[in-house]
């Protein structure tokens, strides 16, 4: 579907593993330690790459639960260079075929309140704001909750 990439779903045994974790550490704003990484059941956890031509250009991550028709979308990163490109919105695309797969009919997430670019994607995909949470994170900051229902248009 998209021109730009190759979308992987990725095992802590596979290679393109430790070039996601990287990501993070540079890329996203709360980012995890590696040993967070590698607690994870990625049998639950579905770890999503987008392969470009110069290696792995974002990824996301989703918790599915086995029977469960949501997901929760925890994480969602491009490296920064290719932000602002139009390739969040490909590789979109691409999840929501994934999505469509795994039976998927609703994604749920938590999102800090200030990130801007974050929060305009989102709703460009047609996720709709559910509620603030005031004092959310860790670190006192604040976070908006947002739900994506996958309606046959969206698919
Ligand atoms: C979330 C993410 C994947 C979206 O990719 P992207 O390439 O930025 O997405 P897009 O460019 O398609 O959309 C972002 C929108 O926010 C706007 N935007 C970007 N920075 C902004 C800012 N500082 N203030 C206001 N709007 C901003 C862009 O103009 C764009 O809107 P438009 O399409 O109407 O012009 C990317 O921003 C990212 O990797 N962020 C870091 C990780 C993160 O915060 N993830 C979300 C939490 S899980």
């Amino acid at each position: 579907m998209n021109t730009t990439g190759k979308m992987l779903r990725l095992h802590s045994t596979d290679p393109f593993f430790e070039d996601v974790v990287q990501i993070d550490q540079v890329d996203f704003p709360r980012p995890w330690s590696r040993s967070d990484w590698l607690s994870l059941d990625l049998n639950f956890h579905h770890l999503l790459a987008l392969q470009g031509p110069l290696g792995i250009q974002g990824f996301c991550l989703f918790s599915i639960l086995p029977g469960d028709d949501s997901a929760h979308l925890l994480k969602i990163c491009l490296r920064k260079e290719l932000r602002s490109t139009g390739l969040a919105m490909e590789f979109w695309a691409e999840i929501l075929y994934y999505l469509r797969e795994q039976l998927v009919q609703s994604v749920y997430l938590e999102v800090d309140a200030d990130n801007t670019a974050a929060i305009q994607f989102y709703s460009k995909v047609c996720f709709q704001r559910l509620r603030f949470i005031r004092g959310y994170y860790s670190d006192g900051k604040d976070a908006l909750t947002m739900l994506l229902t996958l309606q046959v248009e969206n698919l």
